[in-house]
């Protein structure tokens, strides 16, 4: 199975069952906290589904591309809200998006990285990074399920939070939150929150010479810098 199959063969029922989860409470472990005093400004939700999380971003007032690669795209066009443009583009180049040459201030990615291949996830994390402006940032949630059979038949890839530290770690970029959460539903999953955010040098003058896990170094630790509650390490 591709990752975009069981998205193109179920379309119409997901499309109802995604969008009866209140996206302000499938968002509340990182958006109260990030968005509350963030100008709304440019957005991409990558792996958008049919669009619940663009249109409810667009409707907090940010402009938002929407980036799908599967048919569930089609009733998110037919339901855009008019600040949401659509995509149909793919993880790890989405090439279509890199196109436009935009810088976004905020990416999503949510139960998206588990459909990405341990082979481009690196550079599907290089792209991503490359993608934000400073101060922007990278919200990526992991869907970790304990059901191998489910996990297997829907071809959903092994992927943890240390892996996307140590990418992070490498790229300079700062984990600014971490946390994990049971899924309301299903007692097997569990998500885990993680928000990056690209350091605006000009603005904290904080990196005066190199880049790379310095930064990481100088900066763990600092509660403004890194605030999460998990046990393993920043
Ligand atoms: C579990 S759904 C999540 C949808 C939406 N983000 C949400 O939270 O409701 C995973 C989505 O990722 C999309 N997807 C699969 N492979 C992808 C890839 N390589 N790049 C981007 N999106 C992908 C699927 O088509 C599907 O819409």
């Amino acid at each position: 199975m591709n990752s975009t199959s069981y998205y193109n063969e179920n379309r119409d029922a997901l499309f109802e069952q995604y969008h009866s989860h209140d996206p302000a409470i499938v968002h509340r472990a990182w958006a109260p906290r990030f968005l509350k005093d963030r100008k709304p400004g440019f957005a991409c939700d990558i792996g958008a589904g049919s669009g619940r999380d663009a249109n409810w971003l667009a409707g907090q007032g940010w402009e938002v591309v929407a980036v799908e690669p599967s048919r569930f795209r089609e009733p998110g066009e037919q339901n855009a809200h008019p600040r949401v443009i659509w995509l149909n583009d793919a993880l790890p180049e989405i090439r279509k998006l890199r196109a436009l040459g935009h810088r976004f201030d905020l990416i999503l990615l949510c139960a998206v990285w588990m459909h990405v291949p341990q082979s481009s996830r690196e550079r599907a994390f290089r792209v991503l990074t490359e993608l934000l402006s400073p101060s922007g940032l990278l919200v990526i949630n992991l869907r970790l399920g304990r059901d191998e059979e489910e996990n297997r038949s829907r071809g959903f890839h092994p992927i943890s939070a240390d892996e996307l530290l140590g990418y992070a770690r490498d790229r300079a970029v700062s984990l600014r939150f971490r946390d994990k959460l049971p899924d309301r539903r299903r007692g097997h999953i569990e998500w885990e929150w993680l928000v990056f955010e690209i350091p605006d040098f000009a603005r904290t003058g904080r990196l005066r010479s190199g880049v790379g896990s310095r930064f990481l170094e100088e900066t763990a630790g600092a509660p403004e810098d890194c605030q999460w509650r998990s046990r393993s390490g920043c």
